[in-house]
């Protein structure tokens, strides 16, 4: 059976920056409350023209760039999103449109914050059934688009991003190990968007009632996550074989500092050993992950060989944790650069398109 090893990644932010202090110059909070409460000092939000398809692609490029493949190369794209471009067609399939992924199948996959380590253990277990060898999961958000910007319990917690990683089939032991997922339905209205879906479609009363932004009971999604984040991280481990101490570094959902602090005294760790940097990207719900990977990677803070923990928790309710043996990126002997494949996925698409209507007009059947 191989081994899925995590060989690329990548990340991408919106530009706009928004802090703490221009979200009080609109909405009735303040600098001290949001720091104390969250950690969170400033976030990114995206701008006109910027989408959960484009940040995504950017960070894909990124990974794939970094993993030394060809975009044809992708066998299959997960794309994990709470914030999709549209109900469908799914996001990962304009990801692979932008790509030119002309090889890959792709779907979207709702688990909300804990979407990416869901997405993780999907696209590893297709590389151990032998059915694919190489598969880019992407975790991207554009949640200000959900929020109530005059909801000052959520506003200040979402910001914008998108990261990726490329997972390679190989013999060499590593990559991947335990994985673990959970839900619980029965707290789903503690964080949702009610309105929008086949249950309460859009329509005026939904739109003047506020029914499509994000509605949160924030105390019963703190009170949650802190009692699942200890107790999933040691289901990973274990489920690896390792030991907690041997972990060099476990990386959170970046959702309140708060709750990665409770996550480290239920793990009796110290808060070195966790990856932190939601102070200048707030809540990117399913991206939080990767983004926080690739700045552990960049920093030093993760390297070749390290054992890693990924854990997460969001709507749904939805929890989990990955362990992973880090296995860094693989040499390449390609002389593209993925990034040249860019304007040819642009003209790839613009041809598909003229030769679907040329194939109406020629070929096209009558009703
Ligand atoms: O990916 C998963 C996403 N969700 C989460 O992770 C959310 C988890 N929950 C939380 O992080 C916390 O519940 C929050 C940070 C959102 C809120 O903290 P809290 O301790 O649950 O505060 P609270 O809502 O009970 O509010 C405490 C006080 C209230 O004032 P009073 O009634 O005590 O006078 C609120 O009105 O703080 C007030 N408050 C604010 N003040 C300034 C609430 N939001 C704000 C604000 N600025 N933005």
């Amino acid at each position: 059976m191989p081994y899925a090893h995590i060989t690329g990644w990548g990340m991408a932010v919106p530009q706009k920056v928004l802090t703490n202090d221009d979200l009080s110059k609109f909405v009735d909070t303040n600098d001290k409350w949001i720091r104390e409460m969250t950690g969170i000092h400033e976030r990114h939000i995206a701008g006109e023209g910027e989408t959960s398809a484009t940040l995504g692609t950017d960070a894909a490029y990124e990974a794939i760039k970094m993993a030394g493949i060809l975009p044809t190369e992708l066998d299959l794209i997960i794309c994990s999103t709470s914030s999709p471009e549209h109900i469908f067609p799914a996001t990962a399939c304009l990801i692979q449109d932008k790509l030119g992924a002309s090889n890959a199948g792709a779907f979207d996959l709702s688990a909300a914050c804990s979407g990416f380590i869901y997405a993780i253990n999907m696209g590893a277990q297709a590389i151990k059934s032998g059915s694919v060898k190489t598969v880019l999961i992407i975790g991207t958000e554009t949640l200000s688009r959900f929020v109530d910007w005059k909801d000052r319990s959520t506003c200040i917690l979402f910001g914008d991003g998108a990261g990726a990683f490329v997972l390679q089939a190989s013999d060499k032991p590593g990559g991947i190990m335990g994985c673990v997922m959970h839900s619980d339905g029965s707290g789903g209205e503690f964080l949702s968007v009610p309105a929008g879906g086949s249950a309460h479609p859009a329509s005026e009363i939904t739109l003047h009632t506020g029914q499509h932004f994000i509605h949160m009971n924030g105390k019963e999604v703190f009170r949650f996550a802190t009692r699942v984040m200890a107790q999933a991280t040691i289901e990973a481990t274990t489920k690896s074989g390792w030991k907690e101490e041997e972990l060099a570094l476990i990386i959170p959902h970046q959702a309140n500092l708060r709750i990665i602090e409770a996550a480290a005294r239920g793990l009796k760790m110290p808060m070195d050993k966790f990856m932190v940097n939601l102070d200048r990207y707030g809540n990117t719900s399913t991206a939080s992950i990767p983004i926080a990977t690739v700045e552990a990677v960049a920093s030093g803070r993760l390297k070749a060989g390290d054992k890693v923990v990924f854990v997460g928790f969001g709507a749904g309710l939805t929890w989990g944790a990955l362990a992973a043996e880090w296995s860094g990126p693989v040499p390449s002997d390609h002389f593209i650069k993925p990034e040249w494949f860019r304007p040819w996925a642009r003209l790839r698409s613009i041809l598909r398109r003229i030769l679907r209507i040329l194939d109406g007009i020629f070929f096209g059947r009558g009703a």
